[in-house]
């Protein structure tokens, strides 16, 4: 296992012992992601690039006897206590994802007895690396380890999805938990959301860095226009389809069909995800042949139409593209996640790292007055979980 998780898990266990007394019997932990490209793709089953980075959350459990469900949020200082059966409402967004993990659980599989928890993380919350999901893998892996270890992976992270619906009225795809979940050391993976099947390809990159810079913008408007998204593109689907009936699904969607969407907005949605598409089969295949130029030609590409017809950037993220495209030893740059705020990520020449985090952190705090955090996460190992 990854050295620096093992010690997150024993500083976590130090601080189950001192809230419960005694050590915890299971260990469940699910990282977060980072996303090449394909982005706004998942919930109009598309395609995406994503890998799992050396962030975490990390849940320990040990079952109780009654029906007590004690859940301490490391991060938040904060206890969350209710008794199954028992109505409860919680309140906190961390409880929301907690509560809402445990209820859809125990709706497939009835919990008998409760259980105490530390629920504990170190992925950056709002920066678009998927926060939200990784405490919603590392919940449900806990609670697989602990009373349905039968249950397969997919069906883990469709019920972690029903929780962001469900719970959070957010009506995102799979991308974030498909990523914690089933991510492997070293590896991108090229993910199809319509078969929600997943390749494995060779993440080494050479010379070349990936480099994430942090807006420090929060997504406020993110949960609407989210939901927004997902329903322009729907109906744009609905309207092609009663139009022509060869096109059962988004996958049949091709730029001719543009012509057939009567609204021009819902037209450049679609004409993002048609060729948000292409451009992931397109990086794969640059990928494959380390033509690192032309990979970071398709990420810009990808936040122009991410920009202009998706509609889902914000001044901050196009800043943060605009200047690390000034620089000579950066071969592409795109806003990465929801948008609206959270990070961009960038490809930078490794010998030229340090200069391209001088010259953005400087550029940004002089235009926003904000210090971006520039991160290079290393790609890892998905979700898991055992007994102790
Ligand atoms: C958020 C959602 C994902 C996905 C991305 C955009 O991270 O949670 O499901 O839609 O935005 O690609």
């Amino acid at each position: 296992m990854n050295t620096e998780l093992e010690k997150y898990i024993q500083s976590t266990s130090s601080y189950f012992e001192e809230k419960f007394g005694g050590a915890p019997t299971m260990v469940a932990y699910a990282p977060g992601r980072i996303n090449i490209i394909g982005e706004h793709t998942d919930y109009n089953l598309g395609l995406s690039m994503p890998a799992a980075i050396n962030r975490w959350v990390i849940v320990l459990l040990r079952p109780r006897t009654d029906q007590k469900v004690s859940v301490f949020g490391q991060n938040y200082h904060a206890k969350m206590e209710y008794t199954l059966g028992q109505p409860f409402t919680p309140a906190e967004s961390w409880e929301k994802y907690t509560y809402g993990c445990i209820t859809i659980f125990g709706n497939q599989y009835p919990l008998k007895q409760g259980f105490e928890a530390v629920v504990w993380g170190n992925v950056p919350i709002g920066s678009g690396v998927s926060s939200s999901a990784a405490m919603e893998v590392a919940i449900m892996n806990a609670l697989r380890v602990a009373y349905a270890p039968e249950m397969d992976d997919l069906t883990l992270v469709k019920m972690c999805q029903r929780v962001e619906h469900e719970y959070l009225k957010v009506n995102s795809g799979l991308l974030d938990q498909y990523a914690s979940q089933f991510s492997r050391e070293g590896k991108l993976m090229i993910l199809d959301f319509n078969q929600l099947r997943s390749e494995y390809v060779d993440a080494d990159m050479k010379d070349w860095a990936w480099l994430l810079a942090d807006t420090k913008v929060k997504r406020e408007l993110a949960g609407s226009k989210y939901s927004e998204r997902v329903q322009e593109t729907a109906n744009a689907l609905a309207e092609v389809k009663s139009k022509d009936a060869s096109v059962q699904g988004f996958r049949d969607l091709t730029t001719e069909h543009l012509a057939l969407i009567s609204d021009p907005v819902q037209q450049q949605r679609i004409r993002h995800l048609v060729l948000e598409n292409e451009r992931v089969l397109k990086a794969a295949e640059a990928l494959s042949q380390k033509n690192f130029e032309e990979l970071g030609a398709l990420l810009t590409a990808s936040h122009q139409s991410l920009r202009d017809d998706y509609e889902v950037s914000c001044p901050e993220l196009d800043f943060l593209v605009d200047t690390a495209l000034q620089l000579p030893y950066c071969a592409g740059s795109r806003m990465m996640g929801g948008g609206f705020g959270g990070c961009t990520i960038s490809l930078v020449r490794k010998d030229a790292v340090h200069k391209f985090n001088n010259f953005l952190t400087d550029e940004y705090a002089r235009e926003y007055d904000i210090v971006t955090e520039i991160n290079n996460y290393q790609l890892v190992d998905g979700a898991g979980g055992y007994k102790i």
